[in-house]
């Protein structure tokens, strides 16, 4: 047998551990069709995020970067009955394709997708004063990652999960000398982390289908 791959991992532990899904396959097969990005979390990262949302007994989810919805539904699935979703997203062709699957999937009445440059949506949130958000997945665009866990932290509850996608970007994280937008963002966050304690922070790498990469993984102080 040749050397196999974290990428045959990943799959190895998708076969094994996550059910067949034709509505998860379909919203993929969707996504695919109105030519979005393929950078949605991988499926076995989906459930993750999943199981964390119940560990974390969250009743109400914010999401940054909603891209086709697909983590979004794996975070909506773990919401009780009365749960809700508010997902942000930039672009209106993405929320056009999100809006189609959530009914799909048929989690459209738990979610809330707002369309918008977050950092314009983020401020309204706040203004209508709603209840606090349990749980918070950041994964829009990665230059404004500190402003989104800044975000994160006024609207969610103490006690509250926040969650950053690709943190690690091929391990580029670590080059202090990084020109790359998206690095010096993920980059500064972490400085951001270790300056201030509301958020008891940890990142965990990972290695598979989306390459080498990595969540950051804290609960509100
Ligand atoms: N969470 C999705 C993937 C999101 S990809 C999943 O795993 O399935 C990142 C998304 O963030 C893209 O759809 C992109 O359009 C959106 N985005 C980029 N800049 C943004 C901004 N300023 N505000 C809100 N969303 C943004
Ligand atoms: C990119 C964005 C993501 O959220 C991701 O998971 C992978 C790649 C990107 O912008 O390249
Ligand atoms: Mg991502």
């Amino acid at each position: 047998m040749t050397e196999p791959s974290p990428a045959d991992v990943d799959r190895f532990i998708i076969e094994k551990l996550l059910a067949a899904d034709p509505v998860l396959d379909a919203v993929l097969a969707e996504n695919a069709a109105a030519e979005l990005p393929a950078i949605d979390v991988a499926p076995n990262q989906g459930k993750l995020l999943h199981l964390l949302a119940r560990l974390s007994r969250a009743q109400r989810i914010l999401e940054i970067g909603t891209l086709g919805g697909y983590s979004t539904i794996w975070l909506a699935r773990a919401l009780p009955a009365g749960g809700r979703l508010v997902t942000l997203e930039l672009e209106s062709r993405h929320a056009e394709v999100a809006r189609r699957n959530f009914a799909r999937a048929g989690v459209r009445e738990a979610i809330d997708l707002r369309v918008g440059p977050a950092l314009d949506t983020l401020p309204k949130l706040a203004d209508e004063g709603g209840a606090p958000f349990d749980f918070v997945f950041v994964d829009a665009d990665k230059p404004n990652n500190p402003a989104y866990v800044e975000w994160a932290l006024q609207l969610a509850r103490p006690g509250a999960t926040i969650i950053v996608d690709n943190i690690v970007r091929g391990g580029r994280v670590v080059d202090a000398n990084a020109d790359d937008a998206a690095v010096v963002g993920t980059r500064r966050l972490f400085e951001q982390l270790s300056a201030q304690s509301r958020l008891d922070a940890t990142a965990v790498q990972t290695l598979g289908l989306k390459g080498h990469d990595g969540f950051l993984i804290g609960i509100v102080r």
